[in-house]
């Protein structure tokens, strides 16, 4: 079925369950070689407003259908994304340039994902309250709260994960009872297609789901700016996030409520008493798996000087075993491209900064284009950009310290606060730095990473704002609370 459906490489916009096409169109070209994964509509004002009505419409009566219902749809998706996984991981392989085998972790992951989604929405329930608990009061008063939709969500997710971000936004929106229009990525964009056609052969209601692409000032501020838009929750840069902002502030209703999963900084931070080989597999893995293009990557080390010479050789060994670099569609290959050309820039401004500055390439192989192969900085100091910003690309920096204070006031002074990771024998030691790491999440002893999915996700700072991940959470982000309230009056 998806084979069928991305054949011929052309895409319309979704509404109301119907793919309309348009006159314009923009290329969505693969980052291995650049050659065409897809043409995606490039919409105008007057269709995005019919999605937006389509999907205010659809509200009123998605709202009401009953849980069993809208799990029921979930299921059919789900056994589509198992029986589809091979076709699903080759296109993620195409559009975003992963490793194969990531591709289809990806979609296996997505579609326990969209398992685990529906049985726990079930879950996500009310509660009743006594006013006998609040001073002053008797047995007068009974509430009953209940977890209500949000009415229409605007998804936006990112291109790094384009199934696995993209689903949780769509299925955390719809099992909740609200509507959403998903904005597709520029990159990831024809997975976002296929997902709606997924969702359209799984029996969907019209208007449950749209999907609008196009020119970010159209697709992105104008439908933002609509009051028929209840809620946002959004998945990529920090810059985007703060344009998102001043286009908010332009509108004349205020939008009640937005999520936002944003950049970061994560800083692995290696104490003396170590187990070093855990904590080189583990930066190893989680500072350059899919060319280190994750929010969660680890993007700086911050190590003890006296375990820094021993850790750095386990490193580099690591790396070298666990990652080829070459075309993803040849399936022993672990690294692929990274995934545009700026990004590549801009991993070599970062590099020729630091190396002026004083670092040492301790690592790098013999780059061609957008394929990078893992870059290690030794002796990084403060006064290098790669320091505190984000490259969302393969290349490392280490930092020693002397000091666990000092570790933990550089982690603290980015700008950014998703994620820290502590490799420490000591856990008293770590429960302690944890305590004080300004971050949504801490790893003790582990890579930094978003998963398992029921878990919390979210990150403080630059960021972002509320939990966009982790089943209970982000659905309980896409409701409101309603209380109702019985009074007896005699
Ligand atoms: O890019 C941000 C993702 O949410 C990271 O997910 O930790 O599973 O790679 P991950």
């Amino acid at each position: 079925m998806i084979k069928e459906f991305i054949r011929n490489k052309k895409f319309g916009y979704l509404v109301d369950n119907q793919w309309i096409m348009t006159s314009k169109t923009k290329d969505t070209l693969s980052p291995i070689d650049d050659t065409l994964v897809g043409k995606l509509p490039l919409m105008n004002t007057q269709q995005i407003d019919e999605c937006i009505e389509s999907s205010f419409k659809a509200f009123v009566s998605w709202r009401d259908t009953p849980i069993n219902y809208r799990v029921n749809i979930l299921r059919n998706a789900e056994k589509i994304i198992r029986e589809e996984s091979e076709t699903l991981a080759n296109l993620i392989v195409e559009e975003v340039g992963k490793a194969y085998y990531e591709s289809l972790d990806e979609v296996i992951r997505t579609a326990d994902i969209i398992n685990f989604y529906a049985a726990e929405a079930q879950r996500v329930l009310g509660e009743v309250l006594y006013s006998e608990s609040f001073p002053g009061f008797g047995r007068e008063k009974i509430a009953i709260t209940q977890r209500v939709p949000l009415g229409v969500v605007v998804s936006i997710p990112p291109f790094n994960y384009p199934l696995n971000e993209t689903m949780p936004k769509i299925i955390g929106a719809i099992l909740a009872g609200n509507t959403t229009i998903l904005k597709a990525p520029n990159q990831g964009g024809v997975v976002c297609m296929v997902i709606g056609e997924i969702f359209r052969r799984s029996g969907l209601d019209k208007g449950v789901l749209n999907i609008v692409s196009g020119d970010n000032e159209i697709a992105g501020d104008h439908l933002l700016k609509s009051e028929k838009i209840n809620a946002l929750n959004f998945t990529g840069g920090t810059k985007t996030a703060l344009h998102i902002q001043k286009v908010l502030s332009q509108r004349e209703v205020v939008i009640p409520t937005i999520l936002l999963g944003l950049g970061g900084k994560d800083a692995s931070i290696i104490l003396s008493d170590a187990n070093i080989d855990i904590a080189a597999d583990k930066v190893a893995t989680g500072a350059f798996t899919f060319s280190g293009q994750r929010c969660t990557a680890i993007k700086r080390v911050l190590i003890d000087n006296t375990i820094a010479d021993v850790f750095i050789e386990k490193l580099i060994k690591k790396i070298k075993d666990k990652f080829i670099l070459g075309n993803p569609r040849d399936r022993k290959n672990t690294l692929g491209p990274v995934i545009n050309d700026s990004t590549v820039n801009y991993l070599h401004i970062l590099k020729a900064d630091a190396i002026k500055k004083g670092a040492k390439v301790i690592l790098s192989g013999e780059d061609e284009g957008r394929y990078i192969y893992p870059i290690v900085l030794d002796n990084v100091s403060e006064d290098m950009r790669i320091a505190w910003e984000e490259p969302f690309s393969p290349i490392l920096p280490i930092i020693r310290v002397e000091s666990i204070e000092r570790a933990i006031d550089i982690a603290n002074r980015s700008e950014y606060g998703l994620q820290s990771s502590i490799f420490t024998n000591d856990i008293d030691k770590a429960f302690l730095i944890a305590s004080k790491l300004e971050v949504g999440n801490v790893q003790i002893n582990g890579k930094d990473s978003r998963g398992p999915d029921n878990f919390p996700f979210n990150g403080v700072k630059q960021s972002g704002i509320g939990n966009i991940q982790g089943a209970k959470y982000l659905i309980e982000s896409l409701t409101r609370i309603k209380t109702t309230v019985l009074n007896f009056n005699n």
